[in-house]
């Protein structure tokens, strides 16, 4: 299929660093070869535009229809179209990272795959469980806001969900909605890439329709004097903000911790960030995609600018048709519309986004199994979970094993409580692709790059600066939760990850060394 597997695998034709210890690199080559595979190879069938589709499917969701409300309230007012601007630079920055690696190593997994080419198996390790956390929590947030939505049109009809059956003001309770949403998507992706791109082509379509009407209709409801201020300016936050809720840059520099202001947009920039989230994920399809080289960096570019021209537009004429501080918290563009006078709109745009959230989990389901399965692959978790379907060409015990999990964490967690430690895996998992593509330039200069990112090493450093600073603004608590779930993950590693990586067997399961 034009990919230049080299000589399959038993090391490449190129040079490489001895694979030892904990910092091994798996070459290109062998990431490559697993591909072809007999029993563990991915069906190729995806098009460019398919990736597309699949970005924006992944990407519109709970964070324009949901996010964009609080934090113009919150932290940055009108000014929120400026910290999507701050956050859509700091993920360009990435995506062009991202996609010169996704040219270079088509193979499912991501910037797990990227790492392991790169900086070594333990860093790839990480990654990859950090990625397990992004996703899958991203996928369980997603469907509680699609639950959210889903009850409010109910109530509309007339139909009221119990409370113990939803988080309905802020009770205890497991969100059945959410949960059932999750088993029943995890069902469509276990049955092939075709049938999810298929039904993510058409949700997407809706979604898009209402956004682009978001930001038409809209427009004729502007009120020249809600923009103003259009920044307002900085306060003391008065809130009980103890230290765990201050983000770490104020705690770090002793800073009062403050809203709004120039410091505000920056702290909105790493809430809204959550809006973005899923550009990356169109890497995790590479495998998958009949011309990688060429697609997957258009698919991954592509999407991310459509998004950030979008967010940017729905911002402003919302913060222009509504007070930013009378904006709603849960459902702020159909409230929005209320609040104007048009009912209609707004009970369209609720069941847009209750039709454009199902997308975003299903393709968050399908990117955490396809790292999960990367990872399985090379023996750093249980073989048995790499095993695709035979009819249907899937990992089907990973999909299943996760989906299970997600809707758990579905029904018994709210977007508030998982929403930041999203961004913060995400994140990071930018620094390494990051610092991954100025190892690989020096490592493996021989490799073929379709694409490559302009500026190496300063574009790459940029980003990790970026990302890092994004980080920074996330809260004490957000960070110490991050540290418990790495310390977990480390303890798999050691515990099982190394003795059985494949990399460290050898192809044939010779002894570990
Ligand atoms: N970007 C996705 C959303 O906003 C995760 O829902």
């Amino acid at each position: 299929m034009g990919l230049d597997i080299g000589s399959r695998n038993d090391g490449g034709p190129a040079p490489h660093r001895p694979a030892r210890g904990v910092f091994r690199t798996k070459t290109v080559e062998q990431s490559l070869a697993d591909t072809e595979e007999p029993g563990h190879g991915l069906r190729k069938e995806l098009s460019a535009l398919d990736l597309v589709v699949y970005g924006v499917g992944v990407i519109v969701g709970t964070g324009i229809f949901v996010v964009t409300g609080s934090v113009a309230k919150q932290y940055a007012g009108p000014a929120v179209s400026l910290a999507f601007v701050a956050a859509g630079v700091v993920c360009a920055l990435a995506a062009l990272c991202y996609a010169e690696f996704a040219s270079t190593v088509p193979v499912a997994g991501s910037a797990y795959t990227f790492g392991y080419a790169s900086i070594g198996e333990l860093p790839a390790w990480i990654i990859g469980w950090d990625l397990i956390l992004e996703l899958a929590l991203g996928a369980g947030v997603v469907a509680g806001g699609w639950s959210g939505y889903v009850r409010s049109l109910l109530s509309h009809a007339g139909i009221d969900v119990p409370a113990a059956l939803s988080h309905q003001n802020g009770g205890y309770g497991f969100d059945v909605l959410a949960a059932a949403l999750v088993l029943v998507l995890t069902g469509i992706v276990m049955m092939g890439m075709k049938l999810s791109a298929r039904i993510t082509g058409l949700v997407v379509a809706t979604k898009i329709t209402v956004v682009l009407i978001v930001i038409f209709a809209g427009l004729f409801y502007i009120t020249g004097s809600n923009y103003k201020p259009f920044l307002p300016p900085s306060q003391p936050n008065t809130g009980t903000g103890s230290t765990l809720h201050a983000p770490l840059v104020q705690v770090m520099f002793g800073f009062t911790p403050s809203s709004f202001g120039v410091m505000g947009i920056f702290s909105a920039a790493a809430v809204v960030f959550f809006a973005f989230i899923g550009f990356d994920i169109v890497a995790t399809a590479a495998e998958e995609t009949r011309h990688p080289q060429r697609d997957v960096p258009r698919g991954i570019l592509g999407s991310l600018v459509v998004c950030t021209v979008l967010y940017v537009a729905v911002s402003l004429v919302v913060t222009g048709m509504q007070k930013y501080s009378d904006l709603d918290t849960s459902a702020p563009l159909a409230s929005a519309f209320k609040a104007v006078g048009a009912p209609f709109w707004s009970g369209l745009i609720s069941f847009g986004a209750a039709v454009g959230l199902t997308s975003v989990v299903m393709i968050l389901l399908l990117g955490q199994t396809r790292v999960f399965f990367a990872m399985s692959r090379d023996g750093l978790l249980p073989r048995a979970f790499s095993q695709v379907h035979p009819k249907y060409g899937t990992p089907y015990r990973t999909t299943v094993l996760l989906g299970v999990v997600v809707a758990l964490i579905a029904g018994f967690f709210t977007v508030d409580e998982l929403e930041q430690m999203v961004n913060i895996g995400t994140l990071f998992a930018f620094v390494v692709v990051a610092v991954g593509v100025i190892v690989l330039r020096r490592t493996r200069p021989d490799l073929h790059r379709a694409f490559r990112a302009p500026w190496v090493p300063v574009l790459p450093v940029l980003s990790v600066c970026a990302s890092l600073w994004l980080m920074i603004n996330l809260s004490v608590e957000t960070w110490l939760r991050f540290a418990g779930w790495m310390a977990v993950g480390c303890a798999v590693y050691f515990g099982y990850g190394r003795s059985h990586s494949r990399l460290a067997r050898g192809r044939d399961g010779a002894p570990a060394r």
